[in-house]
């Protein structure tokens, strides 16, 4: 290890830097995070540096470099253009045995800096001990996606119980079990909500053995299907999961993302073919989390978008069971921005409107008067069965045959293929180019703006809307 991770408090300690201009000022902001106390030397500074020392955050002295300005400094800086300087600041540190740094020049740091994930007063320092900052900076923002922001609250309320815990358990084997109890248990998706005194009075709760393990169901939307589509929240509450309840919309490869000694259990949901009655799905939910476990119910795009996610959230509810809620990227979204198809256009959509093509068994139709007026979009999910009949109603209520249409299946993933055309042959399109489930039809000018900007997927099948239908097949 060429470098030793340690963290220090400055505290007001007296940190030297050498240099005025914009690298001293970012170095002077670090240590002022740190609460440390700033000395900076150079014969001018940067306007920001000279409105610090107005506000006495820091003590410029408008001079130039000489060895005995280090005397009494913990720590040194030297953030100048010139070599000379810099070289002269680095042996005055080391032959007065002070830390030193000199700004992009690694054999001449006695300590460097590493890149930081923050989330107070969890820090943790990488460092690739200045062969490859951008490497170190890459796993950072990986991290950053990883780590939670809740952990910074979670670790201060836990701080604030370590004394009474150590009143509790005398010996540090009760302790650390206790704490893994508490990390495992409720208090922390309390604290992730931002119930603070919910969490703390649970963690006094268990602190005085008055607390059942509690369960919990994660209702999770995981977008259309690229796995870079989840949010930061979904892929945490994945990988926290004892079970993972999903339905068939849900791609391998975010299913790939979930815990990897998580039980999977796929409750289906195929149209025609529901291989878990809703029903069994709702009281399996509320089972699993009676059982004390954390549950992911993983639904296709977003989990309150046709998704059945009301129905099971209310039947939570009913049972008492607590749950969180995280929305995907709807289909309509994913699809059509993949698809270069923007869902409103000044020019040619003001509204657009969320429909389905499967109703209720016994459902009522849908309002056809509504949704054939012009100047607006239509994202029909679930309509490729049905889609003579969407056709037929649209154009009986005025909407124009020769409207735009694109049919994207399999939107966002790597086999995304886009088929446009025209209202009027809506249905032969579907059928000419053998549609598979899942795909979503976007109805209105918009449409025809796939050719101007569509991006995504290589294999993406387009078909003029403008050319007969025998071209297309
Ligand atoms: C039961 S609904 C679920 C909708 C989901 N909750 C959402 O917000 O996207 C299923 C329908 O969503 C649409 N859909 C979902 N994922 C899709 C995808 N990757 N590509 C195209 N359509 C998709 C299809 O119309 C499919 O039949």
């Amino acid at each position: 290890m060429q470098y030793l991770p340690i963290f220090t408090k400055l505290d007001n300690k007296p940190v030297l830097i050498i240099g005025g201009g914009e690298v001293a000022l970012r170095k002077c902001r670090a240590f002022l995070q740190a609460r440390g106390r700033v000395t900076l030397v150079a014969p001018e500074f940067c306007h920001e540096l000279l409105e610090m020392a107005q506000e006495k955050t820091v003590t410029l002295v408008h001079d130039y470099f000489s060895p005995e300005q280090l005397d009494g400094q913990m720590l040194v800086i030297a953030a100048t253009d010139l070599n000379a300087v810099n070289e002269a600041v680095f042996n005055a540190a080391n032959e007065r045995n002070i830390f030193v740094n000199v700004v992009d020049d690694q054999p001449k740091c006695s300590f460097i800096f590493p890149s930081i994930v923050d989330r107070n007063p969890i820090t943790i320092a990488i460092s690739s001990a200045g062969t490859a900052p951008v490497l170190a900076r890459r796993l950072r923002e990986k991290l950053e996606t990883l780590i939670p922001q809740h952990i910074g609250p979670l670790a201060e309320l836990v701080g604030s119980f370590r004394h009474k815990v150590k009143q509790r358990f005398k010996q540090f084997s009760d302790r650390r079990q206790f704490w893994e109890s508490v990390f495992d248990s409720q208090v922390v998706s309390k604290v992730q909500t931002g119930d603070i005194d919910a969490a703390s009075a649970q963690l006094d709760a268990m602190l005085n053995n008055t607390v059942e393990p509690e369960g919990e169901v994660y209702v999770i939307g995981a977008g259309p299907g690229d796995p870079e589509l989840l949010t930061l929240k979904a892929l945490q509450l994945m990988q926290q999961a004892d079970v993972v309840v999903y339905d068939y919309l849900v791609s391998d490869e975010i299913m790939e993302l979930v815990r990897r000694d998580a039980d999977l259990i796929c409750v289906g949901k195929r149209m025609g073919n529901h291989s878990v009655e809703q029903h069994d799905t709702n009281q399996l939910l509320v089972r699993l989390a009676k059982e004390g476990k954390k549950v992911c119910r993983i639904k296709g795009g977003d989990p309150f978008i046709y998704g059945r996610g009301g129905e099971e959230v209310q039947v939570l509810v009913a049972n008492h069971v607590n749950y969180q809620i995280v929305p995907g990227i709807t289909a309509a979204a994913g699809c059509a921005a993949y698809a270069g198809i923007p869902l409103t256009h000044r020019d040619h959509a003001q509204a657009i409107q969320f429909v389905t093509g499967h109703c209720k068994k016994d459902g009522q139709d849908l309002d056809w008067r509504s949704l054939a007026q012009p100047h607006q979009t239509l994202a029909v999910y679930m309509g490729v069965v049905k889609s003579p009949h969407i056709q037929a109603k649209l154009i009986e209520h005025g909407r124009a045959a020769t409207t735009p249409v694109a049919i994207v299946e399999n939107g966002t993933r790597k086999n995304q293929r886009v088929v446009t055309g025209q209202l009027g042959s809506l249905a032969e399109l579907i059928e000419h180019n053998n549609i598979q489930s899942p795909a979503l039809l976007i109805i209105g000018e918009v449409a025809q703006l796939h050719h101007e900007l569509a991006w995504f997927g290589k294999q993406s099948q387009t078909s003029s809307f403008a050319q007969p239908l025998t071209d297309i097949a």
